[in-house]
């Protein structure tokens, strides 16, 4: 069986195939919004233990789009809180006859460890802080898309690195394809140990600004925080917001992303959320086309 983990662990050619069925699925589905009958009779569970809009949305129409049916669990309102563990949950829902089971915990490493006690192909739909590689890819198509290479690029991941998946994700893929990544934030969000493997850290949004091609901004996960969060929600976007003021002082055509969901006023303001810079909702959409791609490759399909 084969499964989709994490981005650190794909080749860059395992990533480029992921992202040319990404960009040829949305191409047949005429932008992902066609139904074909290409995986007919297949089933994909989604097993969401954390709250999502775009992932479990995209993913469910994304096996749809294909052909394929879907179960959607949600550990609320399920027989979790009777004390059902969350392997003896996925192995139930497995025994229903899936084909697929897309995973989301605020555990990191639980898609590997299903990938272990289960006998269909696992996708990570995000585990905790460590990564959401469907998340990465997405961000990589939609650049892709505006700029037609990775490579050579320079994208900077600014905000709350600590706690971010689609952080890691990113890093890892935008490396593997040759981009020069900056991890910037403030310092109480961004390791030192990013240095150390060999990444630009910057702690000044202004200073990075005019020699990014790419900026992706990164909410603040208080969720994943115990303590008050450092620097105050003020500070930060006093420091790192994008603001109409810092896209003009940006490289010309600036791509402004954002994963989702957004807290505008802190991270963006609503100016730049909804400018000519943002391609935050082709992000969205660019979500079910790699989650097509992702659920066709792992179905042992290879050309579309
Ligand atoms: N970007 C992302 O993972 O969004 P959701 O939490 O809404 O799935």
């Amino acid at each position: 069986r084969r499964h989709l983990l994490d981005l650190e662990s794909l080749s860059s050619e395992e990533i480029v195939i992921l992202l040319d069925t990404a960009d040829k699925l949305k191409r047949m589905t005429d932008g992902c919004r066609r139904k074909l009958s290409l995986l007919t009779g297949l089933t994909c569970a989604n097993l969401f233990f954390e709250n999502s809009t775009r992932t479990r949305n995209s993913f469910s129409l994304a096996a749809k789009r294909l052909g394929a049916d879907t179960v959607e669990f949600s550990s609320a309102g399920s027989s979790v809180a009777k004390g059902e563990s969350f392997v003896d949950t996925a192995k139930t829902i497995e025994s229903m006859g899936v084909d697929w089971v897309v995973t989301r915990h605020s555990t990191p490493g639980t898609p590997h460890l299903l990938s272990r006690e289960l006998d269909c192909s696992v996708l990570n739909a995000g585990d905790g802080p460590h990564e959401h590689p469907t998340q990465g890819l997405l961000d990589m198509l939609t650049i892709r898309q505006h700029r037609g290479q990775i490579a050579g690029l320079t994208v900077a991941l600014v905000g709350d690195i600590a706690h971010s998946r689609t952080a890691r994700s990113n890093i890892w893929g935008l490396k593997k394809l040759g981009a020069h990544v900056i991890i910037c934030g403030p310092p109480t969000l961004v390791s030192q140990r990013w240095s150390e493997l060999g990444f630009e850290v910057s702690y000044s949004l202004d200073e990075i600004l005019p020699r990014c091609d790419v900026l992706n901004l990164l909410r603040i996960q208080f969720e994943r925080q115990s303590a008050r969060p450092f620097p105050s929600v003020q500070e930060y976007a006093a420091l790192y917001a994008m603001t109409g003021d810092r896209v003009r002082r940006s490289k010309d055509g600036i791509l402004i992303m954002a994963p989702g969901p957004i807290n505008r006023g802190v991270e963006i303001t609503p100016e730049v959320a909804d400018g000519p810079h943002s391609v935050i909702l082709e992000q969205v959409n660019n979500g079910i086309a790699v989650r097509m791609a992702a659920l066709w490759l792992l179905a042992g399909k290879q050309e579309v």
